[in-house]
């Protein structure tokens, strides 16, 4: 990357866009978990802010969506093709399957290759589509639910997933909550285009399968880009040297924390969740925001999650 000395606020779209599932996507995408209501279940809070919200997006050029049919259930999906159904052809919806809800909410494991395939079914019939430009196949293996009984073997849900791409239900193949050695194992078996893991400033713990992912010129989506909405997982938009930066800089703390993302890689694709159009406009807008390697170097403050 070029070396840059001063934190400047660039023409719109220079953050670049980078392939997923055939398509070719800005690096500023939406994560769809926000919309539904507390604890990701139920109707939002405010639905017509809900489909602002989506509607913005694509106006502000939003071309990445990321959702699941487990958002809710059913409440992410519903909103997305109520706010902009019929999709535009460059609109890249990308759904992960691997959970399910049961009636009271909880988590539950889906992971046989069957299930996968309900899944996937599912997501089009709700989202109103024959195709979604990718699916992650989300692994459950560290879910406190899961039971040993439920960890399928990932080369047998590979070829399912393959499968459906194969038939033209999905653009591409994704893996999300993965360890390193999973990742080879999805790049060599089915070709895929994105993995999400959980990844922001203050958790730099998975470096190792986003340098993977920029050799092999696999889209890397971080979740909880900005720390997640969990209280227990520190919020960048709170950490000291984030808020100061900004601050200095005139803009948000979330934008410091999302440019700190865009430069870490060219690969890197960001979803930031939210329910409110005023994050929203921040959040696309720091597309446009670039930290120079002084402003990273401050950024990058000793941490017990980073490898090196
Ligand atoms: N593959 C997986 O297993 C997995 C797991 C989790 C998430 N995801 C995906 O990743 C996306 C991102 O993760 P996430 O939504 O959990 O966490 P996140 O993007 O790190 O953070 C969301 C939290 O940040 C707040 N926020 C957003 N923009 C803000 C801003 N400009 N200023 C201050 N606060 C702001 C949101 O509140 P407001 O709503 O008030 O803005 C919400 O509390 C999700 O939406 C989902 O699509 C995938």
């Amino acid at each position: 990357m070029t070396k840059t000395t001063e934190t400047s606020l660039t023409p719109a779209g220079e953050a670049g866009t980078f392939p997923l599932g055939g398509l070719t996507v800005r690096r500023l995408g939406y994560g769809a978990m926000q919309l539904p209501g507390p604890g990701v279940i139920g109707p939002p809070r405010d639905h017509d802010e809900a489909v602002r919200v989506l509607r913005r997006a694509v106006e502000l050029g939003v071309d990445h969506i990321d959702t699941a049919q487990f958002y809710g259930p059913d409440v992410a999906n519903a909103l997305i093709r109520e706010a902009l159904h019929p999709y535009a052809d460059d609109l890249a919806l990308v759904s992960k399957v691997g959970a399910r809800r049961d009636a009271s909410g909880r988590w539950t494991v889906a992971q046989r290759p069957d299930q996968l395939r309900e899944d996937v079914e599912a997501n089009l019939r709700s989202l109103g589509t024959d195709r979604v430009a990718a699916v992650n196949l989300r692994r459950m293996d560290t879910h406190p639910d899961t039971r040993p009984a439920d960890v399928v073997p990932l080369e047998a849900q590979l070829a399912e997933m393959v499968a459906l791409r194969d038939e033209g239900k999905v653009g591409g193949v994704g893996v999300s909550t993965v360890t390193l050695a999973q990742v080879d194992t999805a790049i060599e078996q089915a070709g895929i285009v994105c993995v999400q893991n959980a990844y922001s400033l203050l958790d730099q713990s998975d470096t190792p399968v986003l340098e993977r992912c920029a050799e092999a010129g696999v889209a890397y989506v971080p979740y909880f880009p900005l720390g997640s909405a969990f209280a227990h997982i520190a919020s960048v938009t709170d950490h000291p040297p984030v808020v100061a930066l900004a601050a200095e800089r005139g803009v948000t703390p979330a934008q410091v924390g999302l440019a700190w993302l865009l430069a870490r890689s060219p690969n890197v694709l960001l979803i930031p969740g939210t329910s409110s159009v005023a994050h929203l406009e921040q959040n696309v807008a720091a597309a446009d925001l670039r930290l120079s390697d002084d402003d990273v170097a401050r950024l990058e403050l000793p941490s017990p999650d980073r490898p090196d």
